[in-house]
């Protein structure tokens, strides 16, 4: 028998570069690559995860979301609808379910280099063209207005943007927040921001872009906020509910609605007891990050890296080639991740995670400092 032939557009998606640089690693590397949050999840959420098991009725929700998770939501934005809002099974199903139900094949979609790596492949995914626009190097990643102003076209249909961006762990400043959606709104472009690290800042909270006028979806969730990755809550939020309307159909045939127990956990999740915990989790972020930059500081001050305003990632300038110098850690037992990886401008950076335990990160760091002789 002939074997079957997978779909094109699966054929067309390559193991992430990521995973082939995971599999390389030793089985007992320290890992400052992933994209997690690698603390446990604070306890009253994973007691009130028991407690809705033990009350045994796990089912099904509306598809999007139980109506008191969707008012706390529509609480912490400050806006007033529930059918302002989508649940969805974490931000990864916001992020595809809000450009499967918005881009026809063919049409273009702005993202920033550098991104988060799965934007490009799912909107390739969905038939969907990537246009880049850079975020200048030379300049601390701000953006590049020209650059973004030559990329639009009439074929462009979304700008799909990450405030705060991993991998840079910066942000848009006002100006250019307001430069961007006033661009947009002049050519009709839909925006998707994708805010998942809104609430791990180091100071200030940034602002949502909710609060901005025009065609605008907003996504979040709970993994990185509340060490929640695996429990799958995200969402997708906007103004205006029509916007979110086909949001909703898409979701519901992708997976029906976010896991019931999720769903409950999540309501405490965003309670004030729950925005409690976070806030420790942030501090916690915040001690890390203060102690991975004293190192640098007087062991490798000849290594600049860039001024994040948000947790988990350091961005750091090796000036090298980071695909080289990623591997030659991995041989040492550390994964960190090359910054090409997010796009071309990420070239000779690279993206520490600074969210583990305090000993991981402490002999992460000193993998580091060998490699560099400095001890
Ligand atoms: C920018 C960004 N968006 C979305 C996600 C996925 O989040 P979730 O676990 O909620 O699907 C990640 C995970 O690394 C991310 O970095």
């Amino acid at each position: 028998m002939k074997p079957i032939e997978y779909a094109d557009r699966i054929t067309s998606i390559e193991k992430s570069e990521l995973r082939q640089l995971f599999d390389k690693a030793p089985a007992d590397a320290i890992n400052l690559g992933l994209g997690e949050i690698q603390f446990p999840t604070p306890k009253i959420i994973t007691e009130r995860a028991i407690d809705i098991i033990k009350q045994g009725n796990i089912r099904y929700t509306p598809n999007a979301g139980l109506p008191e998770l969707q008012k706390s939501i529509t609480d912490y934005y400050n806006i007033q609808l529930n059918e302002n809002v989508c649940v969805t099974t974490g931000a990864e199903e916001a992020i595809f379910a809000s450009l499967f139900s918005f881009i026809n094949p063919g049409d273009e979609v702005l993202i920033a280099n550098p991104t988060y790596i799965a934007y490009k492949t799912i909107i390739k995914m969905l038939g969907g063209v990537t246009v880049e626009f850079d975020l200048d190097p030379l300049s601390n990643f701000k953006l590049d207005r020209n650059h973004f102003t030559n990329k639009i076209n009439s074929k462009t249909k979304v700008l799909l943007l990450n405030n705060p961006s991993n991998p840079t762990g910066t942000c848009f400043s006002k100006s250019e927040i307001d430069f961007i959606v006033s661009k947009c709104n002049e050519n009709n472009i839909l925006i998707i921001v994708d805010e998942i690290y809104r609430e791990l800042y180091i100071d200030n909270k940034p602002i949502t872009f909710l609060n901005k006028t025009g065609k605008i979806i907003v996504i979040s969730g709970l993994s990185k906020s509340h060490c929640m990755s695996g429990w799958r809550v995200g969402w997708v939020v906007s103004n205006d509910p029509e916007l979110i309307k086909p949001i909703i159909i898409s979701h519901q045939y992708i997976c029906t609605c976010a896991p019931y127990i999720s769903q409950e956990v999540a309501i405490k999740a965003l309670s004030s007891e729950g925005m409690k915990d976070q806030n420790k989790i942030r501090l916690e972020l915040k001690t890390n990050r203060e102690f991975v930059l004293k190192q640098f500081e007087q062991y490798l001050s000849h290594i600049s890296i860039l001024n994040n305003t948000s947790s988990p990632y350091l961005f750091i300038n090796v000036k090298v080639d980071d695909m080289v110098l990623v591997n030659e850690l991995i041989e040492n037992g550390l994964i960190v991740m090359p910054g090409r990886i997010f796009g071309s401008n990420g070239k000779h950076w690279i993206r520490l995670n600074y969210a583990v335990d305090k000993k991981k990160l402490a002999k992460g760091i000193r993998i580091i400092k060998k490699y560099y002789k400095v001890i």
